[in-house]
């Protein structure tokens, strides 16, 4: 292959977790001259970054495998890598099963990607799933876009839910110190990035694994030290963070949020169920009435903050009244948005083995009935957004009406209005909502020198 002629083409699946790997990877692509190609089929290397959350993830990327495998039997210089859970997951099997394959990387090693393609160059087929301390990057990500980043704050996840394959193929947790996640952030502020999302698949695990105790005998570096660390930043106007895990989220950590300016009035936090028994099963080490606990304490301190989360029906055993039991937590709390999944057994986690099972049916229904709910609540979320104005921080145009751009609320709601892209790209603007939906919002930009309203709105 003539570096000339190096053209690359990624494709992405799963979680923001593999959205940030995949632009790391890019930049190491990109440092070591390959070039973006838009058509896959124009590229001479192609790398899938993979999940395997449920099986429908995962039979993806063999779909599109074939096709390019195929490919590479005309084009012998084709470089064809599967990176990210799937890779982690089935490793040496496959290349088994696709021997065109050139390169098989789990997720700990996509900073090592330069290292790798040189063996894969130097003419080897080769398979990195063994466990690694992650490498701090010193390459550039090459990032999808230019208002808002992802920041990896901890890699990995120790948690044993029952269902989860996550643990298996992320590996460990393993913290960033937080100098170097503010170095990140500092490098964004100046490249005008104005909004940071910090990573974990358990961020409320941060630092556990970093040396140091306090006087009071909690670890010193803690998910909120973390953002009185980062929060004034140059140039970063909103911070967001995610994934929380109800087990360790703590009042500390609201209070911080209320306190802090930039980080966003919005929570993460994954219920998957509503009924106790079923979350034990799940190994998920809290009960309905501590997760209700949360929120009531959010919406104490923060009563416009918007709640999302995730649930899972379907889980082996779930009767129909456990079910309705998560039902009455939607119908609670009343979230503005919902992730829901049918669950899906998956390899080398316990509940796959169980012989309590649900049928397809039965899991396909439940889910019908969990979305129905969802978006009724969702509506009902919106309505409180009416005649409100919201500062809307300005990603792109509207792809269905160029007249309009759309950004988000500092709640995380998708908001269109009219407006220029190349006026408005990277800008907070004052919006009026003057149409809600239930998972988007429409408004009219209020005019620059009128004072920003939406500053009442703050919640402390
Ligand atoms: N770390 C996060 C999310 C991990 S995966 C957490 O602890 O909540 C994202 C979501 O996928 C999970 O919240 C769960 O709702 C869903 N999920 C995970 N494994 C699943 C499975 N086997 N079947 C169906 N949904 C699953
Ligand atoms: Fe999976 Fe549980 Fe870890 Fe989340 S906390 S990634 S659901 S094992
Ligand atoms: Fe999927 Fe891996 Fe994320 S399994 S959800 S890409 S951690």
């Amino acid at each position: 292959m003539s570096r000339a002629s190096r053209r690359y083409h990624i494709t992405t699946f799963g979680c923001q977790m593999n959205k940030a790997d995949s632009e790391r990877m890019a930049g190491i692509l990109e440092t070591l001259g390959f070039e973006w190609a838009e058509e896959p089929d124009e590229a001479n290397l192609i790398l899938y970054n993979t999940c395997t959350i449920r099986d429908n993830a995962e039979q993806k990327v063999y779909s599109y495998l074939g096709r390019q495998a195929k490919r590479k039997q005309t084009e012998p210089d084709l470089t064809l890598i599967v990176a990210g859970c799937v890779a982690q997951q089935e490793g040496e099997k496959l290349l088994r099963r696709v021997p065109e394959l050139d390169l098989v990387m789990g997720p700990q090693h996509a900073n090592r990607l330069a290292d790798l393609l040189e063996q894969v160059l130097s003419g080897n087929q080769v398979v990195a799933t063994e466990p690694v301390h992650i490498m701090e990057d010193i390459t550039k990500p090459r990032r999808d876009s230019q208002v808002t980043a992802w920041v990896n704050v901890i890699y990995g996840c120790n948690e044993r839910c029952t269902y989860c394959v996550v643990p298996n193929v992320r590996g460990v947790e393993q913290s960033r110190t937080p100098a170097a996640i503010r170095a990140e952030m500092e490098a964004l502020g100046q490249q005008g990035f104005k909004e940071v999302t910090l990573l974990g698949q358990n961020i409320d695990a941060y630092g556990r694994d970093l040396p140091g105790v306090t006087a009071e005998g909690r670890h010193q570096h803690t998910l909120t030290d973390l953002l009185y660390f980062v929060h004034d930043v140059p140039g970063i106007e909103r911070i967001r963070f995610a994934t929380s895990h109800p087990r360790y989220f703590t009042d500390r950590l609201i209070r911080a949020c209320a306190e802090l300016p930039k980080v966003c009035e919005h929570f993460h936090i994954p219920f998957q169920s509503g009924d106790n028994n079923l979350l034990k099963a799940m190994s998920r080490g809290y009960t309905h009435e501590r997760y209700r606990r949360i929120i009531d304490s959010i919406r104490a301190i923060m009563p416009h903050a918007s709640i999302s989360a995730d649930a899972i029906v379907g889980f082996p055993g779930e009767t129909e009244a456990q079910f309705e039991k998560t039902l009455e937590l939607v119908e609670d709390i009343g979230f503005d948005q919902l992730n829901t999944a049918a669950y899906s057994p998956r390899p080398g986690t316990p509940a796959a083995l169980w012989d309590n099972q649900l049928s397809e049916t039965v899991k396909s229904d439940r889910l019908q009935r969990l979305n129905h709910l969802v978006s009724i609540k969702a509506a009902e979320r919106s309505q409180r957004y009416l005649g409100r104005v919201e500062e809307v921080l300005v990603e792109a145009a509207n792809e269905k009406d160029p007249t309009q751009v759309m950004g988000r609320t500092r709640g995380n709601r998708l908001t269109f209005f009219t407006g220029n892209i190349q006026q408005l790209h990277g800008q907070v603007v004052p919006v009026k909502i003057t149409q809600v939906r239930p998972f988007s919002l429409s408004g009219e930009p209020l005019v620059a020198d009128q004072p920003q309203e939406s500053r009442n709105l703050s919640p402390v």
